[in-house]
């Protein structure tokens, strides 16, 4: 069983890319939508309501976590990696989105600057920047908080003229620096791909993250046969939010793009 954890609908962005290219696992999604959004959190709540995510998941029997919510990867991870698991749950993994797109840039061929865009709680991090740096110390990163476009997401505003121009004023900042690519570190931001590419010009491109972050789990099933994860001939897909069940499930089946069936609440 793999657990995919996200503050809310955003990380089924994630599990889509993973239900499309590897559908033969067992998943479970927990969105903690009793708390959402995590992108203006302190480092503190977000690492609290994390950590109950991971032990709700590890109660389920999920030999793997990935955290696809780019705030929590940004504010907890770390700290749950070094000092939570290996008293808890030694032996156990808990993997975040950040290291496999970092990686994937410090791949890109001559490209030397790098724009990223994401919730206040990524952005002030700098986690993006650091492990960029740590992989290629020539690239130079440019940040940008959108605290904005997960609200306009959220609320279906992708075709309004507003939300373009919030779009742009945003990415004007990464446009002067002329970014050679652009990193969209949060789950939501997928759903405004046309227009960020349109307003970045073909000379920016725009990772593929949900790609990136599914060709990533595949590596890591494959580099890590002890943890048992194996294909299944029917495999389980459950759900689980911390609030309002039919909210989450309109609202996810938007994001999943298919029905959601099996969903309960659960108190953390
Ligand atoms: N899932 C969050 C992220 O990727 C966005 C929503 C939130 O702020 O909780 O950063």
């Amino acid at each position: 069983m793999i657990g995919v954890f996200d503050s809310g609908v955003g990380g089924l962005t994630v599990l889509r890319g993973f239900l499309k290219d590897h559908p033969e696992y067992d998943y479970i999604y927990l969105g903690d939508n009793a708390n959402v959004p995590y992108g203006n959190k302190s480092m503190e709540t977000i690492y609290n309501y994390t950590v109950k995510a991971v032990d709700f998941l590890y109660s389920q029997n999920c030999k793997l976590i990935i955290i696809a919510c780019n705030s929590a990867s940004a504010q907890a991870l770390r700290k749950i990696q070094q000092e939570y698991l290996p008293v808890k749950y030694p032996g156990l993994k808990v993997l975040g989105v950040v290291r496999p797109i970092a990686e994937e840039i410090a791949r890109l061929k001559n490209i030397e600057r790098v724009g990223i865009i994401g919730t206040k709680a990524t952005i002030n991090s700098d986690v993006y920047g650091k492990e960029i740096r740590n992989l290629d110390r020539d690239l130079e990163v440019f940040q940008k908080a959108t605290p904005l476009l997960v609200s306009l997401i959220e609320e279906n505003w992708l075709k309004k003229p507003e939300t373009k121009m919030i779009l742009k004023k945003y990415l004007r900042k990464l446009k002067v620096k002329k970014v050679e690519a652009l990193v969209l570190a949060c789950t939501h931001y997928p759903f405004l791909l046309k227009d960020i590419k349109r307003i970045m010009g073909k000379n920016c491109q725009v990772l593929d993250t949900e790609k990136i972050i599914s060709d990533s789990l595949l590596s890591y099933l494959n580099r890590h046969p002890e943890l048992g994860i194996e294909k299944k001939m029917n495999p389980q897909l459950k759900f689980y939010a911390t609030d309002n069940v039919e909210k989450f499930k309109e609202l996810g089946e938007f994001f999943l793009g298919r029905e959601m069936e099996d969903i309960q609440k659960v108190v953390l």
